[in-house]
């Protein structure tokens, strides 16, 4: 027989299914994130989260399923999208003493202009997912906080809207597709200029299709990108035609495609296999800067580099910007903090410079741009 104790727990347990939430941390190293007072689908103060993972995990609570596995999702077996979060953990850290750090600078320049720090927040689509703020929070965030936003051609809001939601002064990037329909293309470049953007990023890694995003298609996502299938150097260059913008290509996977571009005459490369999203396998952007440099050392001489990917703490991005990145680019834990609007993601950027000042700091680098390889030992990892 259960005693009277037992039975009142029980009722009480089935008067209250939605508290006590359960949520599946994914692998996500254990910081001691206490969920035990959360309530699936209410937002926990912003108050008690203290990284990026604890912003996936909040926003894992809040979304639905559809939207969460929208943002979360990598291509087939995720691979890729793991091995992005996992590649930092093999990179040794060289930190030095007896070093002057009082006067630390992460401020730098991208494409001449000047920011507050050498991260910026990536393209993303859709992030009126988050919160109906959309991109305006993502651009407000970024403005005030002094760093590069690059907003998604996919985007809730318009070109127009966007630029209008920036602070006085700021400068943003807008990233664009490959359309299959030229006249799309043109139309969006247009308004891109026009609207106040100062450069390009042109992204071209899923020509023709996205990648089977396995995650995502169980709810249904859409799998039609109009991107064109058929692109190729020509109309690489016949693209470059149709604006006075920097274009800064997107996507760039290998030392190959580094060299095209600096021949070319590109002003930059984005180094990125999209957050795991498009092709399940390729190597992660550690690696791929490590054979650029391996391969064609001049590209980082020649022109600005910059990378992402798996990026979820200040030292991830260090390991980047030590092996030849000039900046460095953050995918969905901005879009994640964004569900609490500006704030979200103006705590997010803060959160994450202090990890970057602090580590910076017990490294004995002053300015960002003393990084180079001697701080970092890849020996964990072969190519
Ligand atoms: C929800 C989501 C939407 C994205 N949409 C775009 C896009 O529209 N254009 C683009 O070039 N990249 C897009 N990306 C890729 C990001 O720009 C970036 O390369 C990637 O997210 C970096 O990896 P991270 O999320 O691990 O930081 C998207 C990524 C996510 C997570
Ligand atoms: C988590 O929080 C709950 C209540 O908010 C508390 O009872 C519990 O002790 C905490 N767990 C840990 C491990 O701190
Ligand atoms: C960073 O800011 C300082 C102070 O304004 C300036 O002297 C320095 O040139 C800046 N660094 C870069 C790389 O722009
Ligand atoms: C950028 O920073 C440099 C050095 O701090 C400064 O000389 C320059 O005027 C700044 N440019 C703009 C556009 O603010
Ligand atoms: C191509 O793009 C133009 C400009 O955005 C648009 O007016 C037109 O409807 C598009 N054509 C197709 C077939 O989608
Ligand atoms: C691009 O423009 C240049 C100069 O106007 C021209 O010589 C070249 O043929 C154009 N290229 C393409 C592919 O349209
Ligand atoms: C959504 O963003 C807006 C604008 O930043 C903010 O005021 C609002 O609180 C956010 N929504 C939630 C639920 O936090
Ligand atoms: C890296 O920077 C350090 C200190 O700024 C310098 O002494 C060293 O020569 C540089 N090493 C390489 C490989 O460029």
């Amino acid at each position: 027989m259960l005693s009277p104790l037992v039975v009142l727990s029980l009722i009480s347990s089935l008067l209250q299914p939605a508290v006590a939430v359960y949520i599946d941390m994914e692998g996500l190293p254990d910081t001691g994130l206490n969920t035990s007072s959360w309530v699936t689908g209410v937002l926990p103060p912003l108050d008690d989260l203290w990284d990026t993972n604890d912003f996936q995990i909040a926003a894992k609570n809040v979304l639905s399923g559809a939207y969460y596995a929208d943002y979360r999702t990598g291509a087939l077996n995720e691979y890729t999208y793991q091995a992005n979060l996992g590649i930092y953990s093999q990179v040794k850290l060289n930190g030095f003493a007896f070093r002057d750090v009082s006067n630390l600078q992460t401020n730098t320049t991208i494409l001449g202009y000047n920011f507050t720090q050498p991260f910026f927040i990536a393209p993303a689509a859709d992030a009126g997912h988050a919160n109906k703020s959309a991109e305006a929070s993502l651009a407000q965030a970024a403005g005030k906080a002094g760093i590069l936003y690059v907003p998604s051609i996919s985007s809730t809001l318009s070109i127009e809207q966007i630029a209008a939601a920036g602070v006085d002064g700021q400068v943003m990037f807008h990233q664009e597709y490959v359309w299959a329909n030229q006249s799309r293309i043109i139309d969006e470049l247009d308004r891109i200029k026009a609207a106040g953007f100062k450069a390009i990023f042109l992204t071209v890694d899923n020509t023709g299709i996205n990648g089977v995003r396995t995650r995502s298609m169980r709810f249904n996502a859409e799998s039609d990108t109009g991107h064109s299938v058929n692109f190729n150097l020509n109309s690489l260059a016949a693209f470059r035609n149709l604006t006075t913008l920097p274009i800064v290509p997107k996507g760039i996977k290998s030392w190959q495609d580094a060299v095209t571009c600096l021949n070319l005459g590109f002003p930059a490369i984005y180094v990125s296999n999209h957050g795991g999203r498009v092709l399940d396998g390729v190597p992660t952007s550690v690696e791929i800067l490590m054979d650029i440099r391996q391969n064609a050392p001049q590209v980082f001489d020649e022109m600005e580099v910059y990378a992402d990917g798996g990026v979820r703490r200040g030292t991830d991005a260090l390991i980047l910007l030590a092996l030849g990145a000039r900046a460095v680019g953050l995918g969905r834990p901005p879009m994640f903090a964004n569900i609490w609007g500006e704030a979200g993601v103006a705590r997010m950027i803060s959160l994450f410079g202090t990890e970057m000042a602090t580590s910076m700091r017990l490294m004995g680098v002053e300015n960002v741009n003393q990084l180079n390889t001697s701080y970092v030992n890849t020996n964990g990892i072969t190519l």
